[in-house]
This record gives C-alpha cells, structure tokens and sequence, in this order.
C-alpha cells in the first residue's frame, strides 16, 4: 500500500510533489490506514548516466535521493524509486539493463525501499525472464531489503516467473486509465477492461504472500486534469463516477491487490479519503492468508467474485454489468464460504449493515456498482 507518482503528476515530477505527498498520506491519515510505500515513478533522472554509469538525478530533485529518502522515512514512511530492464525508461530517461549491480548499490546507499522495474528501451536481444532475474539478482546481494515490483505489463505470463526472479509483485496488465473502458485504439485499459481481463489470464494461484500479481495502480481522484491522463493518448471525459470509484476498489481488494494510490493527495475529496480508508474494504485486501479473488459466476448483466479469508469466512463481490439498478443473488455454496453451516453472518462492507442469511445471498446493486460483503459461518 502507498503511493507512487505517475497517475497524478507523470513525467513532471519534482522533488517537492514527492514530499507534499508524504506529508499528505501522514495529514490524511491514509498512513495511519496502512499506506506507506512513497514511489517515485519515471522521469526523475538526469538526460545522461555519470562516468561510471551511474543514475543522477535531474534538477527537479535538486536535493538529491538520499536527502529525499530521508524525508520520507522521518514522516514513518517507505521510500521507491522506478528504472528500467531496457536502455531506457519509457519516458527515454537512461535505464539498468547490463548495470543491475552498480545501480542496485546506488538504490541501497540512497535507502530505497521499493524499486518498480518497468520494460521500456532496447532490451539488448534478451528476454524479460532473463532481464528481471538480473535486477531480482543485484537486489538480493545488497544489503539492503528491497521490495522489488516488476513492471512487464503481462506481457510474458509473469505470473508464472516473477517469484523465481526475486520478484515481490509483476504487473498483470496494460496500464490502467482513469476511465470505465477505453476504445481499442486508445492508450491503456479502463477499469471493467481490468476486470475483464483478470477474469481471463486466470492467475490466483500464483498470487500470495511474497508474491502478488499487480492490476496497476489506483485511478481513485483522477480525471483529464491528472497527470497520466494529459501525457497518455487517451481521452478521459468525466471523472469516474461514485458507483465506478466503489468498483475499481471493491475488485483491488478482492483481489488482494497492491494498493498505490495514484491521486494528488494535496486535494483529495472526503469521498475518495474515506473510499481508499474503509476499513472493512482494507481488512480484506490485507486478509492475512492472501487470497486473490476469483469469479464464481460472470454473464451479461451481473457477476459474483469471492475470496476466502482467515477468519474462516469469505468476502463475496456483486458486481452489476447492466444499465439499471438489479438484484443479484448467489449461494453460499456456489461461491468461496465454507459450506455446512447453519447460519452466516453477513456484514456489507460499505454500509456496515449486518444480518443473517441460510445461506441465500441477494444484493441490490447499481448500474456499474458494486456491493461487497463478508460472510462468517455461525
Ligand atoms: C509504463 C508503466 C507505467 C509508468 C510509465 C512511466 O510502462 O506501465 O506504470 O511507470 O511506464 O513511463
């Protein structure tokens, strides 16, 4: 959980958006709520490496990364920074491939915590296992804990390898836009384009403590004024809804997602504070046993995810594809709840309404919204 710069502020990142947002995850009390990860994504280098082929920083941190790590980790925080398993980063900036050790050491000595490692640049003929397992490598040998957070894009199933190369969580998809969906042409994947997506690649097993698969980051307080959604080739209209909002966190949860939130914390709305700090939502995304959620049924008009938790019972998604408000409705037994007993307990995580149930569940659900509950057999 944290925060990482890209969806807010993009390429025009500076030094002091990174410490107003470490101020402003403490004044929020986001932190308190468990984010605490501050990452600085592309763009933060100089044009040109140093003699020895190290990363500089440009002028937009004139302090330099120690100093900056320091401000992060006195506000009890978590400090990230971003490369690349290419030549260069997305943005064109100099990147780590072929110098994973010089600049693992050089991410150790600042006291970075968190590395996202993306794909961009010339790969130099090698493929991705072989180009992350060299950074997941260089991390392991300083002496430093690093969360090392592979950013592939899915391309290559990292599901399948990112724990072997050292990976602590890999990108599943596309970069994800502060849209509902986007059009085939455009640049990205909306949220129902994720969910979709996720339904398909069909990844749980390989999500789990140590090792997380990674929707992308959090589009919650964003709209065509945020960073990502001026510099990208997409066209973002509207903000997304409140219905939208409660989806796009409602399936981060479920999943057990690594939750980076992705807006200019300096001017957050009271909705989007208390989304991302609902703490019957965070309960389940952190749910000690870390269970990715899986689809129990996906049609048309509704679907129905559920995850098991540690507690014994399960958390139980109703999601609504259609245009007008519907009922959706599940049994226990066609869902992630234990069966057998008797009773459940059923509390809906955004209302904290609790009741019983046999084991019949219904949920009255707006257009591209979605009721989350958890469910305890008695
Ligand atoms: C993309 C990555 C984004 C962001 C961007 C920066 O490849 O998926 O999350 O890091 O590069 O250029």
């Amino acid at each position: 959980m944290g925060w990482n710069s890209w969806n807010a502020v993009s390429c025009e990142v500076t030094e002091a958006d990174i410490r107003a947002a470490a101020d402003a995850l403490v004044d929020t009390g986001l932190r308190e709520a468990g984010y605490e990860y501050v990452v600085v994504d592309d763009c933060w280098m100089a044009d040109e490496l140093d003699s020895k082929g190290r990363l500089q920083p440009s002028t937009a941190f004139p302090d330099g990364m120690a100093a900056l790590a320091d401000y992060v980790h006195d506000r009890g925080l978590q400090f990230g920074l971003y490369s690349a398993a290419g030549s260069h980063t997305c943005q064109g900036y100099p990147a780590t491939l072929g110098r994973e050790q010089l600049h693992a050491e050089q991410f150790a000595a600042w006291g970075v915590d968190y590395l996202k490692y993306d794909n961009c640049g010339d790969h130099h003929g090698r493929d991705a296992i072989a180009r992350y397992a060299a950074m997941g490598d260089a991390l392991a040998g300083v002496d430093r804990d690093i969360i090392y957070s592979i950013c592939e894009w899915g391309e290559n199933r990292p599901w399948q390898w990112g724990r072997n190369v050292g990976g602590h969580c890999w990108r599943t998809t596309d970069d994800l836009v502060a849209k509902w969906r986007t059009d085939p042409d455009e640049f990205g994947l909306g949220i129902a384009d994720v969910i979709d997506r996720m339904a398909a690649i069909n990844a749980a097993a390989s999500h789990g403590p140590g090792g997380w698969n990674d929707p992308d980051m959090l589009q919650i307080g964003n709209d065509h004024e945020s960073g990502q959604s001026k510099h990208e080739p997409v066209t973002v209209h509207r903000p997304l809804t409140e219905a939208e909002r409660r989806t796009h966190f409602a399936f981060w949860c479920l999943w057990a997602a690594p939750l980076m939130i992705g807006t200019d914390l300096t001017s957050l709305s009271t909705f989007d504070r208390e989304l991302l700090a609902n703490e019957r939502l965070l309960a389940i995304n952190q749910d000690r046993l870390g269970i990715q959620g899986t689809p129990d049924e996906r049609n048309e008009n509704s679907e129905v995810w559920s995850k098991r938790l540690a507690d014994g019972g399960a958390a139980v998604a109703f999601h609504n594809r259609a245009g007008a408000k519907r009922e959706i409705t599940t049994h226990v037994v066609d869902t992630d709840i234990p069966e057998g007993a008797d009773r459940y307990q059923v509390c809906d995580c955004w209302t904290g309404n609790e009741w019983t149930t046999n084991g019949s569940l219904a949920m009255t659900v707006r257009p591209r919204d979605t009721a989350i509950v958890r469910v305890t057999p008695q």
